[in-house]
């Protein structure tokens, strides 16, 4: 079967988490090529700001709200789309949440909130989304992984656990999809250089800007690749890392995040928000 490739006449792209950081550089990126974009995520005002900087581009931005861990919303937004605005041809699955893990300071929530979010979250919408596209026998799926998810990295315990889990369960689905006429890709960012980031719990090696990133993802899109991985030689060399045994991976790894150098957490060095928060 040949692969889809989602062009602008096939119907609507859908980017879940699309408010902010790379899910709206993208939508940007992907309403100036001319697709119609249908954009989630729970703050109204900042996807309707994200529509008003669309209107003079080629295609267009349709805001739908909805909040990933409710599987009832995600079903209406799919609803929405292929009821009022058009076929669903590609979904983005791109909502996802950050909240670093210190073993000094464990918390239920914190795992509770990542695995609903950043994994339910992506199961809530896949359902929907190919129960569409398996009725017309086409469409294009991807799902925002994290290079975090090649291997485990420091603060990563909750994050990188949901990200390892969505490589596989994109690479499972795969199998099945190719059959019916979908094709499913995985998104790998490495680190991307958000405008609104402070300082993070450990150095973060290559980062690119959100531009740079949209413009390798609306890339990769177009591609035959399963995987759209970037910046490509630092991904490379952490897949890599991966195949070496632990004696040798986790001196790497202390040495590549400096995380050697951090002091164990206490009262005097409190852990540091991160800005995807
Ligand atoms: N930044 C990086 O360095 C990096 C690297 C690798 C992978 N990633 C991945 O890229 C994706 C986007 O992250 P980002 O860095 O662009 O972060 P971001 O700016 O914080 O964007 C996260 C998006 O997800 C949405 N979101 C969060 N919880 C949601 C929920 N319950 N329902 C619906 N939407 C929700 C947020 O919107 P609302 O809060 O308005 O709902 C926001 O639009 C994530 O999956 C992240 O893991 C990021």
């Amino acid at each position: 079967m040949r692969d889809f490739i989602a062009r602008p006449e096939h119907g609507i792209v859908w980017i879940s988490g699309a408010s902010s950081g790379i899910g709206r550089a993208l939508a940007l990126k992907l309403a100036a090529e001319g697709y119609k974009v249908a954009v989630t995520a729970r703050s109204h005002e900042k996807l309707v700001e994200l529509q008003a900087e669309a209107s003079g581009l080629s295609g267009n931005i349709i805001v739908l709200d909805g909040d990933v861990t409710d599987a009832e919303d995600m079903e209406h937004v799919l609803a929405s789309i292929e009821y009022e605005h058009g076929t669903l041809a590609m979904a983005i699955l791109n909502a996802g949440v950050y909240l670093p893990v210190h073993a000094e300071d464990l918390n239920r929530a914190d795992f509770e909130k990542s695995f609903a979010v950043n994994l339910s979250g992506v199961v809530n919408c896949l359902l929907p989304a190919i129960r569409h596209m398996k009725a017309k026998g086409q469409g294009q799926i991807a799902i925002v992984s994290s290079v975090t998810g090649y291997g485990g990295l420091p603060t990563g315990a909750a994050y990188g656990a949901t990200k390892a889990a969505l490589i596989n369960m994109a690479e499972s689905l795969k199998f099945d999809l190719d059959k019916m006429g979908i094709r499913i890709q995985l998104i790998s960012p490495g680190f991307v250089d958000m405008p609104t980031v402070g300082k993070s719990a450990f150095l973060m090696p290559a980062p690119v800007s959100l531009e740079e990133a949209a413009r390798q993802i609306a890339g990769g899109l177009k591609s035959r690749a399963f995987e759209i991985a970037f910046p490509r030689r630092f991904t490379t060399m952490v897949k890599l890392a991966r195949l070496l045994p632990y004696g040798a991976y986790f001196p790497l790894m202390n040495h590549l995040t400096g995380w050697r150098q951090r002091p164990p957490l206490d009262d005097h060095h409190p852990v540091m928000p991160h800005p995807a928060e």
